[in-house]
């Protein structure tokens, strides 16, 4: 074990490892995911800070991991794609065939997308992508406007189909209205026609959320955006899959896919969560944030909130090419090493910033990565998150949770952070026009941007109203 490290600890890292074998498959490893990591995640961070230092050895559903906890660490990491490259085929245990078959993490990690390679494959993807998001992310683009009028429209829609439970009443805001809005945004970018991408988006859930049926899903998930990207090469339109495939004429078709579904998942899913935070944030802050809201300075606001609440908590792994030392550890080459975010944010050197002793600027914050992949889509993701906070607020005079913040239900997975449910009550603003009631549409019969109005999820959104 090296312990030579130490001598670069702060206070906070001043632990060190317990006695052991430096070789991460021969440690007798604790179990990350816990009871107490998804109730009290700070707490399991600043347990593992204290018993192993910036850098700890974990067992990820059944997989020894190094986890980076140490802000220092973290970015150090990040910043150097070199010497911490990703790509599968750099992990040891996997070419060694020590993962498990049934690994839950398997299917969203083996889908190979942009934001798991490496190389000069990854860089041609990402140059794509950078290409192929700028129509939407450039507010003088017809693209961006229309994005964002659709976005307003799916924001009026959701909260008239809420109200039809009366201009008081109790919602599930998560179910009702912060996953399904990115879903209709992300049905809007991909062109996706009709009720087809609900179905693809029930099934991005369901990998996201690691459970037994995420294989299965995968494959349905593949297979209906294998048949859109090549809807798209056939007739190319204003839309992310012909953007990218423009970019990035040589692509075949399931390296399409798996970028689209990367899209889905990261707009349905990691804004859905964002939009979740925000609103607790809001709801159970001190006033400044509603304070924020209201002097229209959302965007500073939900700057605030992806740093005190990551959506996206610990970053797909990273492989060093030779033994090297981080933290307190010798990390051996082809070893995996996760980046959380969420458990950097609680290293002193980091929190106090976020409380003015600005040690670290906010503005260094981790929520949207670090060095050269970092998200690419960050404007878009804000102002899709902007649009249905801001949206929320005006249409509902009074929301209040009807659970204390920290008695709500959190979803557990090792990638994401956020509410599973939050229930409010709520009271439609009086400005309100009461004929929104009526003007929502029938469930199945309005049309959108996107096409006929997506069955399944109105029929799902439907079943959701509750009548006072
Ligand atoms: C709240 C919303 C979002 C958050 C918090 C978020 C966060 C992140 C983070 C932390 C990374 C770095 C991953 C790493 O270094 O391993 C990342 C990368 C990435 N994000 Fe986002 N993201 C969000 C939304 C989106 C959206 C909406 C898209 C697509 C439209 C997107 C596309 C990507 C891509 C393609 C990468 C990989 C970049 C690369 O490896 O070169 N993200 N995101």
């Amino acid at each position: 074990m090296n312990m030579g490290k130490s001598m670069d600890c702060d206070l906070n890292h001043a632990a060190g490892p317990p006695p052991g074998h430096d070789r991460l498959e021969s440690m007798v490893l604790e179990p990350l995911i816990t009871r107490d990591y998804e109730s009290r995640p700070d707490m399991v961070y600043d347990r593992l800070r204290r018993r192993y230092g910036p850098v700890a050895p974990v067992d990820l559903l059944g997989v020894p991991v190094w986890l980076v906890v140490g802000y220092r660490e973290a970015l150090q990491v990040l910043q150097d794609d070199t010497n911490w490259p990703k790509g599968l085929q750099n992990w040891r245990a996997r070419s060694e065939g020590r993962l498990p078959k049934d690994w839950p993490l398997g299917p969203s990690l083996e889908v190979n997308h942009v934001l798991i390679q490496d190389g000069p494959g990854h860089r041609t993807l990402r140059t794509a992508w950078d290409a192929a998001l700028r129509p939407f992310q450039d507010p003088r683009q017809p693209e961006a406007r229309r994005l964002k009028t659709a976005i307003t429209g799916y924001a009026d829609e959701l909260i008239s189909l809420v109200a039809r439970g009366g201009r008081t009443g109790w919602a599930d805001l998560s179910a009702q209205y912060s996953r399904p809005l990115p879903l209709m945004a992300a049905s809007h970018l991909l062109g996706f026609p009709g009720s087809q991408g609900d179905d693809a988006l029930m099934d991005m859930w369901r990998v996201l959320d690691a459970g037994s049926d995420a294989a299965p899903a995968l494959e349905r998930l593949l297979g209906a955006l294998a048949e859109l990207g090549a809807a798209k090469m056939r007739a190319p339109g204003p839309d992310f899959p012909s953007f990218l495939l423009a970019a990035h004429p040589g692509i075949s078709l399931s390296e399409l896919s798996r970028e689209l579904m990367l899209i889905l998942g990261m707009v349905s899913d990691h804004v859905g969560v964002l939009i979740s935070n925000t609103v607790v944030e809001v709801l159970a802050g001190d006033g400044s944030a509603r304070a924020s809201l209201s002097a229209g300075m959302i965007r500073d606001m939900m700057n605030r909130v992806a740093m005190r609440k990551p959506p996206h908590i610990n970053l797909a792994p990273r492989f060093p090419p030779e033994d090297v030392q981080l933290g307190n550890y010798t990390i051996a080459a082809g070893d995996p090493v996760w980046v959380s975010v969420a458990g950097a944010h609680t290293d002193p050197l980091f929190a106090k910033s976020a409380e003015g002793d600005a040690v670290v600027s906010t503005r260094a914050h981790l929520s949207w990565g670090a060095g050269p992949r970092q998200c690419p889509s960050r404007e878009l993701a804000s102002t899709i998150a902007a649009v249905a906070v801001s949206r929320l607020f005006e249409h509902f005079s009074g929301l209040e949770l009807v659970l204390p913040a920290d008695q709500l239900p959190w979803r557990s997975s090792p990638l994401m952070r956020g509410p599973r449910s939050l229930p409010v009550r709520y009271s439609v603003s009086d400005a309100y026009p009461a004929a929104a009631d009526a003007a929502a549409p029938e469930p199945g019969t309005a049309d959108t941007a996107a096409g006929p109005r997506r069955s399944s999820l109105w029929r799902y959104l439907s079943g959701l109203v509750r009548s006072r």
